[in-house]
């Protein structure tokens, strides 16, 4: 089989590898498709290397099949279809004795603290796993994983139907959750500065805009009478994102930060006091965002075919990291695994 091997300083080279036997509680997957997330690219810059084992196969976005299960591990068989949950938690850690184990102390994140899934097959422990329906392409079902993110972020805002939420960025994880609170019912604005993923969005139904030719703040009194939104999730990651989310919220407005940020960003902390807004976080996700999240899947109540802009093979990992690094014209884009 092959696969991709990250060897640092932005090298990619695919190569032969040796499929890993399934170990007591493990399975090994026949891996269809494996998305490529921010996550992959900031690896690629050179992130989080003290993480990385080189040369390392990166990818946790995927679908595929069972094709050998190890010993001890019940409920699960060859042909199955299934995606992974790829988080390994200590299941000691405070964290972990709390319930909050998507969010362990001592957390490995599967594809980036051992090897991802961009390769032929892929062995991971068998308490990731979550079955597919018959109806759901392995194609879509490589999305499950970022919209259990959304599913997650959308969850811990509180978002109820009726309801007013701005989303600031519209990356596929800021898409991803104004398609997610839209089918929860909200009324969703979406403030992206790319056109391309500005013109995608409106495709879909969501309400984008650009904040470079939008006054954001107005579009927002004007929407909701002079109240402010009732929910703002920071997806954007930027300076930027970061100082407009408190000028939008509602009196006891909430808002939810999603994105992850290379320097910590000014934030204005006067419109908390002044407003009394709630300021939450979210991360990854638990069992249950994945579950909902291929139920939407299944039900074919989000476009995801539409998000995925571009379907490479293992060999075109490297320009699809340097078409994402561009910020152009792409969205989603997955790579088959298989040949
Ligand atoms: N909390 C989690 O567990 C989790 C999981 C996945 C991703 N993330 C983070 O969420 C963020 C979004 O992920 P993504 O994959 O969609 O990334 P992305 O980089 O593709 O999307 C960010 C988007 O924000 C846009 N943007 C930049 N500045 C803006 C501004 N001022 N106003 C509006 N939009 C602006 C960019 O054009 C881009 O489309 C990233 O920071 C990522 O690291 C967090
Ligand atoms: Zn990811
Ligand atoms: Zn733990």
């Amino acid at each position: 089989m092959q696969a991709v091997f990250f060897e640092g300083n932005r090298k990619l080279r695919v190569g032969e590898s040796v499929p890993v036997e399934p170990g007591a509680g493990q399975v090994r997957i026949q891996v269809a498709y494996c998305g490529i997330c921010g996550t992959d690219l900031h690896l690629f810059h050179g992130a989080m290397a003290h993480r990385l084992t080189l040369p390392h196969v990166m990818g946790h976005e995927m679908a595929g099949t069972i094709e050998r299960v190890g010993s001890g591990v019940e409920g699960w068989r060859a042909g199955d279809r299934v995606t992974v949950r790829p988080l390994d938690p200590c299941g000691k850690c405070p964290a972990c004795a709390a319930g909050h184990s998507h969010i362990c102390h001592n957390l490995k994140f599967i594809g980036i603290d051992t090897p991802g899934a961009l390769q032929g097959m892929w062995t991971v422990p068998a308490h990731t796993l979550h079955r597919l329906p018959d109806g759901l392409a392995l194609r879509e079902a490589a999305m499950v994983e970022p919209v259990a993110v959304a599913c997650h972020d959308v969850r811990m805002s509180g978002l109820k139907e009726g309801e007013f939420a701005v989303v600031i960025g519209g990356g596929p994880i800021g898409t991803l959750v104004a398609l997610v609170a839209g089918a929860r019912g909200a009324r969703v604005v979406m403030a992206e500065v790319n056109p391309f993923r500005v013109a995608l969005a409106r495709e879909l139904g969501i309400e984008a805009v650009n904040p470079l030719d939008t006054d954001l703040p107005a579009l927002v009194n004007e929407r909701t009478g002079g109240a402010g939104a009732d929910v703002v999730f920071e997806v954007s990651g930027s300076q930027a994102g970061a100082e407009m989310m408190t000028k939008l919220p509602r009196t006891r407005g909430r808002i939810v930060v999603v994105a992850i940020y290379g320097e910590a960003p000014k934030v204005d902390l006067f419109r908390f006091f002044w407003r009394e807004l709630q300021l939450c976080g979210a991360r990854v996700y638990e069992g249950q965002d994945f579950e909902l999240a291929i139920e939407l899947a299944a039900t074919g109540r989000l476009p995801l075919a539409r998000l995925i802009t571009d379907v490479l093979p293992l060999g075109g990992l490297e320009e699809a990291m340097h078409r994402m690094e561009g910020g152009g014209a792409c969205m989603k884009i997955l790579v088959s695994c298989t040949d």
